[in-house]
């Protein structure tokens, strides 16, 4: 199967260039979790979200991706998520933002994130919410990249959280406008996970 991320990395990276305000708004909802100490993010890309986050580690499968997340001044490691290059209880907190939708096996991710993580730790997972106005814009192949994705409710994350030994914490979301007219402002991030299309749910270990 073709690595789409591989091959079009810097079309995937400058997609946020020209969605800024998708880009802030969606920090802004992940900065409603505070993140302290050491931090991991799996499937880390190209790194513009642990910049802008401080999240100082990442994982990809992505040569071509972790270039960029290296150049942006993320450790980055060559790793499969399922698979953790980490000893047990590593990092005070870990982060996956949008790659939920590609991990083959999500409950194996979860289990391994929770053995490398310290007690207490976090876990933040960023979803595009399945059956949103963004969900069904990227679902509908627009943007090219999530042609191999699953989109997910937040309540599936939840469950994910709950069979894998974290405690569900709380959830924030933004993107409540479309698509269409998102990119006119940085939109405003509340708690909840009903009405945004871009989720940021909290489970502890
Ligand atoms: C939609 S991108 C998200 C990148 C970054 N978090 C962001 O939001 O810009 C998904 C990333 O997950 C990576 N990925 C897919 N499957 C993976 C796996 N099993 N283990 C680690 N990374 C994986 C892809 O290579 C890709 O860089």
């Amino acid at each position: 199967m073709m690595d789409v991320f591989e091959s079009d990395y810097e079309k995937y990276d400058s997609w946020y260039d020209r969605n800024k305000f998708v880009f802030e708004s969606e920090l802004k909802a992940l900065r409603k979790f505070e993140l302290k100490g050491r931090g991991l993010e799996i499937g880390v890309g190209t790194g513009r979200f642990s910049q802008a986050l401080g999240i100082g580690e990442g994982i990809d499968t992505s040569k071509n991706m972790l270039k960029l997340a290296q150049d942006r001044g993320v450790k980055v490691k060559k790793a499969y998520a399922e698979s953790l290059p980490y000893e047990n209880n590593t990092f005070d907190y870990a982060a996956s933002i949008t790659s939920l939708s590609f991990l083959k096996n999500p409950f194996l991710v979860f289990k391994e994130v929770h053995r490398v993580l310290k007690s207490p730790g976090l876990l933040l997972v960023g979803i595009i919410r399945k059956d949103s106005p963004w969900g069904d814009y990227h679902m509908k192949k627009e943007t090219g990249f999530f042609q191999e994705a699953r989109f997910f409710y937040p309540e599936q994350v939840i469950d994910l959280f709950e069979k894998t030994g974290f405690t569900y914490k709380a959830a924030y979301q933004t993107l409540f406008k479309g698509p269409k007219d998102s990119d006119t402002n940085v939109e405003i991030a509340v708690e909840g996970y009903d009405k945004g299309s871009f989720v940021v749910l909290g489970g502890e270990k």
